[in-house]
């Protein structure tokens, strides 16, 4: 499947749709219809209008809209969630990045673009039908570096260090913690995805007996802005709050210690790790 016949519509409200260009094909408005012929005569950056007179304006999808509009079977990672996770996990071209669960493959995507296509990302999914969209959502986009296992993260067979990098988004993160200290290597990053801050405690209590570190929650916060001089405040409609994104690295164990051991780099298994931060004063204001 290609991207080349993948198109975005956006109608005089600002309303958007994903549309696959085909031979015959017609898209459907509640204010009219248009050929598909059409749009792709118009092309990215043309406009086009429903037999209702509706314009409506044409461009690619970028990855922020296609996640957002395409099918799903779980709830995908929010992007700007996704896009902070990619930073987070330090990514480059050619690293090989471990995912569960797959869900909808939203994320997914967003970890491909950034390992490019010497990079692989290995996206695990416990449920087949879950898989099977996210599998069919990476292919509709035509990323190629994906490879999908089916399985539990607990329970598979992972090579031992050989991620430069994990992102996790699953209700129970704190049940692979295993998995997730042997799959990555030492020094590197694992984000996970969590909506609720109950979650992040039980992730951050579980951490005592793993060689993980915390080093950061944060949550990423987008404001966007009316600006139609003279009306300009923040919008009345805003994306609310998605989910809290907790770091962890991975330390180097002492010598002759195995993974599961109950050595705890993370300190008191009363207290919560913690990362240092800057201090009282707030970030470093530079030299
Ligand atoms: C919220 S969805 C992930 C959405 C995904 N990040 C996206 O952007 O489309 C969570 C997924 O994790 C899967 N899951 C939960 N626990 C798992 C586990 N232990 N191993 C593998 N997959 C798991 C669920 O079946 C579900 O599909």
């Amino acid at each position: 499947m290609s991207r080349e016949d993948l198109y975005l519509l956006t109608d005089s409200k600002g309303r958007k749709y994903l549309v696959r260009l085909r031979p015959g094909g017609r898209f459907s408005h509640h204010r009219g219809a248009v050929d598909h012929e059409e749009i792709r005569k118009a092309g990215p950056g043309g406009v086009v209008q429903t037999h209702r007179g509706e314009p409506l304006f044409v461009s690619r999808p970028t990855l922020e809209d296609y996640v957002l509009l395409m099918p799903r079977s779980a709830t995908v990672t929010y992007p700007k969630d996704a896009s902070a996770m990619v930073m987070m996990l330090d990514l480059e071209p050619g690293m090989r990045v471990l995912e569960a669960g797959s869900g909808s493959g939203g994320l997914t995507l967003f970890l491909s673009r950034a390992v490019g296509e010497s990079g692989e990302v290995v996206s695990v999914e416990r449920r087949p039908e879950f898989l099977k969209r996210a599998r069919d959502n990476v292919r509709a986009w035509g990323a190629e570096n994906v490879r999908f296992v089916e399985g539990d993260l607990a329970e598979i067979d992972l090579e031992e260090a050989g991620f430069d990098a994990v992102a996790i988004d699953l209700m129970e993160p704190w049940k692979v913690l295993g998995a997730v200290a042997r799959a990555l290597k030492p020094g590197r990053r694992a984000v996970f995805y969590l909506p609720n801050i109950t979650q992040v405690v039980e992730l951050l209590n579980a951490l005592p007996g793993h060689p993980l570190k915390n080093e950061r929650v944060i949550e990423v916060h987008h404001r966007g802005w009316d600006v139609r001089p003279p009306v300009a405040h923040p919008s009345f409609r805003q994306v609310g709050h998605t989910a809290f994104l907790v770091e962890l690295s991975r330390v180097r164990e002492p010598e002759g210690d195995e993974h599961g051991d109950k050595e705890q780099p993370g300190g008191d298994p009363e207290k919560l790790p913690v990362a240092e931060g800057p201090g009282e004063g707030g970030p470093d204001q530079g030299p």
